[in-house]
């Protein structure tokens, strides 16, 4: 099992969603971290490391599978901030990003069966990922999309657990 990730010259990290999950999920209008070369769309816009997807103004619907390493902590923070998005990262529920910008700021999750076989930039597959993955909602519509969705795995509200806590 190949566990390292990719980087390609620019440093990044190119590990791409399987278009099929993507599908599943209905239609984006904005991927603001996506390869500057990339073999399909996920979205109807795209911004890449050229545009440096962080410091731009994101609109609409966003599918965020951002760059690794303490990198995915910023991008799950303008997720929060945005409001409207779909991210998929490793499922490292016990590190403090997990508890700052999914536990505590998310409306849902789903818990991804298996693992997921992630795509060079060539469009290529490479070998099963080296941890689980996890959808997360931000925004209550993108929660019911993931609740709605065909994909294998175990779907959670995170808000409204939170409101039973409080009960
Ligand atoms: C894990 S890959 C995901 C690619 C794509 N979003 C997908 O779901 O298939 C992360 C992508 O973010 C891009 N990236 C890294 N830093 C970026 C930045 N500052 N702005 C925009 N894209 C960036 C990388 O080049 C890489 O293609």
């Amino acid at each position: 099992m190949d566990t390292s990730f990719e980087r390609n010259k620019t440093g990044k990290d190119e590990w791409l969603t399987p278009p099929e999950l993507i599908r599943a999920l209905g239609k984006f209008d904005l991927d603001p971290c996506s390869p500057v070369k990339r073999p399909w769309d996920t979205a109807t816009k795209h911004f890449t490391l050229l545009d440096n997807g962080l410091t731009k103004p994101w609109t609409g619907r966003v599918w965020c599978n951002p760059p690794y390493g303490n990198e995915t902590n910023l991008w799950l923070d303008k997720c929060v901030a945005h409001g409207n998005c779909i991210a998929l990262t490793f499922a490292r529920t016990e590190t403090k990003m997990f508890f700052e910008q999914v536990w505590s700021k998310a409306d849902a999750v789903l818990f991804l069966k298996g693992r997921i076989r992630f795509y060079h930039s060539n469009g290529t597959q490479g070998d099963s990922a080296g941890a689980p993955s996890v959808l997360i909602a931000y925004g209550i519509k993108n929660a019911e999309i993931l609740e709605k969705s065909k994909l294998n795995g175990k779907f959670i509200w995170v808000k409204k657990w939170d409101k039973l806590t409080l009960l």
